[in-house]
């Protein structure tokens, strides 16, 4: 006779950390980040977002895409993501977060700062164009657009890179939670 025994379930446990995505507009920051929050909530982890609408709404509302407010938008989440993962929350930002040196700037003022550069060519971004912005940047109708009329830098070297443009959805979201477990920011996923 087998007797079916249930392990108990272990707890997750996890350390504060940022996890900052970085591309361009329509590149999959969003598409990824949430479904990654999503999996982390559900393992029992403490997890803030601060993606970049959202963001533009409410804490950085009035700003614009100069590198100036682009600039105090990122280093406001970049505060924030700090007070956050040093309180041992994990903080998830999903912001263009065009310029390298400013993302460069957040990494030496916090601790745990994950980059994810989310690479997807423009010719991709612009094809999908989901909010329909693509076309009327190359219309000239919206100005210091990024990638179109406006830089964007690429990390150097970033802890994760998700080539969204060949990887599923799924793909990209187990490459970031098995690079967490395995170097123990997280103890493991259910
Ligand atoms: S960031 O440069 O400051 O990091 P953020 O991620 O907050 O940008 O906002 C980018 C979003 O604002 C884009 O996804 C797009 O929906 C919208 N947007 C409006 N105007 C621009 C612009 N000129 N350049 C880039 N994104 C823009």
């Amino acid at each position: 006779m087998t007797v079916a025994v249930e392990s108990p379930k272990q707890t997750v446990t996890h350390k504060g950390f940022i996890l900052w995505f970085t591309g361009l507009s329509g590149s999959g920051k969003s598409t990824v980040s949430m479904p990654v929050a999503r999996a982390l909530k559900e393992a029992g982890c403490k997890v803030e977002v601060l993606d970049g609408d959202i963001v533009r709404t409410n804490l950085s509302k009035g700003l614009g895409f100069s590198k100036e407010d682009r600039d105090t938008n990122i280093r406001r989440i970049g505060f924030v993501g700090g007070l956050l993962s040093r309180n041992g929350v994990i903080a998830i930002t999903a912001a263009i977060s065009p310029y390298r040196e400013t993302r460069d700037d957040i990494r030496a003022e916090t601790t745990n700062f994950i980059e994810i550069f989310v690479d997807c060519p423009i010719e991709e971004c612009a094809r999908r164009d989901v909010k329909g912005l693509y076309a009327k940047a190359y219309a000239g109708e919206i100005e210091n657009f990024t990638g179109v009329s406006d830089p964007y830098e690429p990390p150097v070297n970033p802890e994760i890179v998700l080539s969204t443009r060949e990887e599923l959805v799924e793909e990209s979201v187990h490459k970031v939670l098995t690079y967490l477990v395995d170097r123990g920011y997280v103890s493991h996923m259910p």
